[in-house]
């Protein structure tokens, strides 16, 4: 089977494909990937010249180039990680967002449509069905749940779910979908949170909160999230959207203070700045029916995730120094 993965060179792609590497070895992989700031050929270089993989630098925008990949190499699936993905970045200029995320999407479904796949996968996220009040512990977001983003990066993801749905009941497209919450571990582009907190932290730089710091997220190690995404390519039932999360709700301070202990440096080291404009609340995701319909469970706790993730970052300064204020 030849599996198409957009976004590959990025955070959860670049795991994702290691995953699917390490556990079916008898698929073919291609990559496109446009190499944005946050895509680094890098963290794919081991596998750069493994006979079971191609890398294709390319815009998923750009249909001449999808449609070529389409031409050559058929793919049986794709599976879209590509997208602008900073919530900060789509405040400060939507428009490459909307590029990205709509119209890319669209670009990908019209190729999967004209050639036939067996599967479009898109990866979406939480953030599609807004926030949470803090005092209401008992909410959590389901796949009924209303659509209601508040940024222009979630804005821009609801309306390609919207897109890829549509696809589905008026062509037939065999299509599923996955909402996740925040991802954490290794090959994290450091403006996120985690290890942004960590690269500064490490030398003793101001730890910059967003204002009370009391807001909520679920957070889920990248593995489980890769896990999740392959059992929904080989199970899950198209047509349908999954919820995928981590069961772990922290928040913010929590979680900084957390990573600060975990390095022996002071809290002193926090900032509190002007909150993030229109900052979501609280997340709080039900993935009930891929666990009960999948038999899905995600298998890292937080403590030895974020353990793994503190020393996959102390090990690794050669891969994300370069990074730092690029
Ligand atoms: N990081 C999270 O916590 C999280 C949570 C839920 C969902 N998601 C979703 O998962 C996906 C991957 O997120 P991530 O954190 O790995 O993002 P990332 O920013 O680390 O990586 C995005 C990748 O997409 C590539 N890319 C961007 N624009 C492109 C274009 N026009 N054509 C081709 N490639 C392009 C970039 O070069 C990069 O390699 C996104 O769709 C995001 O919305 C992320």
């Amino acid at each position: 089977m030849t599996i198409l993965i957009t976004g590959g060179a990025g955070f959860i792609g670049s795991n994702f494909i290691f995953y699917l590497l390490e556990h079916h070895p008898e698929d073919r992989i291609v990559c496109l990937d446009k190499l944005t700031y946050a895509g680094n050929l890098a963290t794919l270089a081991p596998i750069l010249n493994d006979p079971r993989f191609r890398f294709v630098q390319g815009d998923i925008c750009d249909s001449a180039v999808v449609e070529q990949i389409f031409t050559v190499e058929k793919p049986h699936i794709v599976v879209n990680f590509a997208a602008e993905s900073h919530v900060d970045r789509s405040i400060a200029d939507p428009q490459v967002f909307l590029q990205t995320n709509i119209l890319g999407t669209a670009t990908l479904l019209e190729s999967c449509r004209k050639y036939g796949v067996e599967r479009f996968h898109q990866i979406s996220t939480d953030e599609v069905y807004g926030d949470l009040p803090l005092d209401r512990l008992d909410l959590q977001f389901t796949e009924a749940s209303p659509l209601c983003p508040h940024s222009p990066y979630s804005s821009s993801k609801a309306a390609a779910d919207l897109l890829t749905l549509s696809y589905h009941r008026t062509y037939g497209l065999p299509v599923t979908i996955s909402r996740c919450s925040n991802n954490y571990g290794p090959y994290q582009y450091p403006e996120k949170l985690i290890p942004l907190m960590f690269t500064r932290a490490v030398s003793d730089q101001p730890l910059p909160i967003y204002g009370n710091g009391l807001n909520v997220r679920d957070w889920i190690y990248v593995e489980d999230h890769c896990s999740a995404v392959d059992l929904i390519l080989r199970k899950g039932k198209v047509g349908e959207v999954y919820n995928i999360g981590g069961n772990c709700e922290i928040s913010n301070l929590v979680l900084v203070k957390r990573l600060l202990h975990s390095l022996g440096k002071s809290e002193d080291l926090i900032t509190y700045v002007a909150d993030r404009k229109g900052h979501d609340l609280r997340y709080a995701i039900c993935s009930d029916k891929l666990q009960t319909e999948l038999g899905w469970h995600p298998q890292t706790d937080f403590a030895d995730g974020l353990r793994q993730t503190i020393r996959w970052y102390q090990d690794h300064p050669d891969w994300w120094c370069p990074l730092l204020n690029s």
